[in-house]
């Protein structure tokens, strides 16, 4: 902190932060976060930047996922249910099939803050501000309703503590127990292309378990799942009063998420979030759209990772199908002879978004796929290792991307198109990408 009581980034420039029109409701609120328990803990950070360091290593993969913008409205046992399925499910998958140990971590309990390309929004006339996710203003296209209000940044709070206290619960208390690896696969899914096949999957996992047990093999990982959550960190104003000092070694960890990301759009060298980053321990993601130079991903490392430290920093690459194998060669090969060792993990999401004939924001299943496969070309071809996955998905039967074995058709997007903000995968299009996934894994 320097004199006046501030941390070096409150006084840089920040981009992305919501016109709070009360600024005494603001502090208020603020005062109030900064009073309330963290919602991880330093050492489960740190464990996870442990994690983080044998995939950089080569020796793990990392499966990031959940909703682009979770809202207050889906904080629902279901919905949670759900999402939490669909990545145990995933990460059986790619388990099982690539034979690799996987790391997971949600886009979940505190993902709620969304970075926008405009700042107003104008229909029939009405020029609004734009929807900034549910921690700023609502959806609902009403003056009442997009006037950002300070309290959500609190309802924000108790909605991440209510949904990680379900993932806490869910993973350590039985549920995702290896013995329940078919209990995952109901619903909807069990009777999709992908749900059948993974039915095949956890049949041999059964057999592989009772052939352990029976040689008297048991270990507690099969008991137990470790799970970490993670958001972009993007409302400096909420990630700075969660930002503790850690007791045991003084250390700065923002304790609103076990790993926070930073964004397409907030990515300046000399901006806040930068700044940020570089000041909290948590492991840290930063996203590299196409345009990105060589230049900035080393100034990127120098700022937040100046130890090299494995696990430490995870750059998230979203070029779009049409650029990846062009934009990525040149910064892995360039990262790679400085000698540094980020984690790679490919998000074939934000690079393939479109708006389809019937006005819906949508992606293409297939230029999903085919940009992680030029993501592991990629690596292949360089010798590094394609460390993992970063994708927008629901637990949900939603029809929000086209494509798929269960095939979503532009005429069906109408039909459950729930997102808040970005086009999610739904649960049979998640595990169709994990199998195939899994598949690339093996050959490369
Ligand atoms: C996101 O992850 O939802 C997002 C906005 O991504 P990006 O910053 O890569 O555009
Ligand atoms: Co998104």
């Amino acid at each position: 902190m320097n004199a006046s009581g501030k941390y070096s980034w409150q006084s840089l420039p920040a981009a992305q932060q919501p016109s709070w029109p009360d600024p005494e409701a603001l502090r208020a609120a603020v005062d109030e976060l900064s009073a309330f328990p963290p919602l991880v803990f330093a050492g489960e950070c740190d464990q996870l930047r442990d994690r983080l360091a044998a995939v950089a290593r080569g020796e793990a993969f990392l499966l990031q996922g959940g909703d682009c913008a979770e809202t207050f409205d889906g904080v629902s046992a279901a919905q949670i249910d759900n999402k939490l399925k669909t990545l145990l499910q995933m990460a059986a998958v790619l388990t099982y099939a690539a034979s690799v140990p996987v790391v997971k971590v949600g886009r979940i309990a505190g993902q709620y803050s969304k970075p926008r390309s405009n700042p107003t929004e104008t229909r029939d006339g009405l020029e609004l501000p734009v929807y900034r996710g549910d921690s700023v203003n609502g959806l609902a296209f009403t003056p009442e309703s997009r006037r950002p209000d300070p309290e959500r940044l609190k309802r924000m709070y108790h909605a991440s503590a209510a949904t990680l206290n379900l993932v806490r619960a869910f993973t350590t208390g039985g549920y995702a127990d290896l013995r329940q690896v078919h209990a995952w696969n109901q619903d909807f899914v069990a009777n999709s292309p992908a749900g059948q096949r993974y039915e095949q999957l956890a049949r041999e996992i059964d057999d592989a378990l009772a052939f352990m047990k029976a040689c008297g093999v048991n270990p507690d990982a099969f008991h137990s799942v470790e799970f970490f959550s993670s958001h972009e960190a993007l409302v400096l104003d909420y990630e700075t009063a969660l930002t503790r000092v850690d007791s045991r070694t003084g250390d700065l960890y923002d304790v609103s998420g076990h790993m926070v990301w930073i964004g397409e759009r907030t990515r300046q060298l000399d901006g806040a979030h930068v700044e940020f980053a570089s000041k909290v321990r948590n492991p840290i993601g930063v996203k590299l759209g196409p345009t990105t130079t060589a230049d900035e991903a080393l100034a990127l490392i120098d700022r937040i990772d100046p130890g090299r430290e494995p696990g430490r920093l995870t750059f998230i690459t979203r070029m779009g199908t049409g650029q990846i194998r062009d934009r990525l060669p040149e910064l892995v090969e360039k990262v790679t002879a400085s000698g540094a060792r980020p984690v790679w993990i490919c998000d074939p999401m934000h690079g393939n978004t479109f708006s389809a004939s019937s006005g819906h924001k949508t992606r293409r299943f297939d230029d999903i796929l085919d940009e992680v496969k030029g993501f592991f070309e990629v690596h292949h071809a360089l010798g590094t290792h394609p460390g993992g996955i970063h994708v927008e998905l629901t637990g949900d039967d939603v029809t929000e991307c086209v494509g798929g074995g269960d095939e979503v058709l532009v005429d069906h997007l109408h039909q459950r198109y729930e997102s808040a903000c970005d086009p999610r995968l739904n649960r049979s299009q998640s595990l169709d990408l994990a199998f195939q996934v899994a598949e690339m894994y093996r050959d490369y």
